[in-house]
């Protein structure tokens, strides 16, 4: 039986049963849950309805993610900023938070073949359960309908849905190079974010405005609003790549790091080390020499990285992963994400007072006070 038939409904109960119940916890914001709630429903439901394939295996393979679980955070962004105006809800809006979800889904089936990533969302990644040529097949189906949504939304939904098309390609471009000689590699690695997460983020906020009539000035906060959070959120997965717990996040420990990607942890190690930091560099040392490269991935992409090693020691690896969580990097790393998300709360000064406003702020918050 494939996952494309079992058409479980994926678990954006994490939403209704647990974000969204610390987000809209006082009285006077269950109205605005109860929206959001059946805009969801609504939301899943375009979902299943528009990726369906009579070709047996293109449906297989496009659900496959879907129906893998997911918060559905950016479809929720559409629908909470479309409450800034006075269209909040239409079928438009609903096929908007789709197209988005679906770009982003598109996305990750690519990223997975990139990363040589092995789980997603607690399932073997689409590309071991097929092939590399199928999973980046399966995403291409999916962007090629994303687009298609967005078409029917108007010349300005498909505009902003190219932009973000292309940053998502340039940010993994990016890195995949490494930063340039002489570039600052800890804002490449936030440029690298902003383009890959926190323009599709920011384009969720961006759509809800658009479509739902609000003022056109709230349409650049909300989008700096979501691209600040898109950045929070992924910093955020730098240190829950450094959690054991991969069966919560659905994820190996240390995965970037066994691929040889240098993530914010690292880099402020590095930054360190170069202050000379000797522990710190010693761990770099090790991190590089013991762990880059130990587990297929990119490192051997770019001449930033190190070589792949032909093998290490397991419980060696466990071991320095678990150093550099310990590690004050990562506590920086994680004083980084609330520096992302207070910019993005900062963006919201234009918005009037209210539920939505305070619900943005909270969900911004929420974002990373995820489990480390
Ligand atoms: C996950 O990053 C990857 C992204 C957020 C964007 C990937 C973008 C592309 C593959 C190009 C666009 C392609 C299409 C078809 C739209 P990560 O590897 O850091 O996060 P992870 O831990 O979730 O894998
Ligand atoms: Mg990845």
């Amino acid at each position: 039986m494939t996952a494309s038939t079992s058409a479980r409904r994926p678990a954006h109960g994490a939403i209704g049963a647990g974000f969204a119940k610390q987000l809209f916890g006082k009285p006077a914001e269950r109205k605005l849950k109860a929206t959001l709630d059946e805009g969801l429903e609504r939301v899943e439901q375009v979902l299943h309805d528009q990726v369906k394939y009579s070709d047996q295996v293109a449906a297989t393979t496009t659900t496959y993610l879907m129906s893998a679980g997911g918060k559905r955070l950016r479809p929720m962004l559409v629908l909470l900023a479309a409450q800034l105006g006075p269209t909040p809800v239409s079928d438009a809006l609903d096929e908007a938070a789709a197209a988005v979800e679906i770009t982003h889904l598109a996305s990750l089936y690519h990223d997975d073949v990139m990363d040589e990533a092995t789980l997603r969302r607690g399932v073997t990644a689409a590309h071991l359960r097929w092939s590399n040529s199928t999973a980046i097949l399966a995403g291409d189906l999916l962007f090629a309908r994303a687009s298609q949504i967005f078409s029917y939304l108007g010349a300005e939904a498909i505009r902003m849905q190219a932009t973000v098309f292309e940053r998502l390609v340039l940010g993994q471009m990016h890195e995949t190079i490494g930063p340039r000689e002489g570039e600052d590699r800890i804002d490449h690695y936030i440029r690298v974010l902003a383009d890959k997460t926190g323009s599709l983020i920011g384009a969720a906020s961006e759509y809800g405005v658009l479509l739902s009539d609000a003022p056109a000035e709230f349409r650049p906060a909300m989008r700096d609003f979501g691209e600040a959070v898109g950045v929070a959120f992924q910093i955020v997965d730098d240190v829950i790549d450094l959690s054991p717990a991969a069966d919560t996040t659905g994820k190996r420990a240390g995965t970037d790091l066994r691929a040889g990607v240098e993530t914010l942890p690292v880099l402020l190690l590095e930054r360190r080390a170069a202050a000379g930091d000797a522990p710190a560099a010693d761990l770099l040392d090790r991190i590089r020499t013991r762990v880059a490269g130990s587990e297929p991935g990119s490192a051997d992409e770019t001449l930033a990285r190190p070589e792949p090693l032909v093998q290490a020691d397991p419980a060696e690896i466990d071991a320095i992963i678990a150093e550099l969580r310990a590690h004050e990097v990562t506590r920086e790393t994680i004083d980084a994400a609330h520096e992302y998300v207070h910019r993005a709360t900062a963006s919201l000064d234009v918005l009037p007072s209210g539920v939505v406003k305070e619900a943005l702020r909270e969900f911004a918050q929420r974002l990373v006070e995820r489990d480390f």
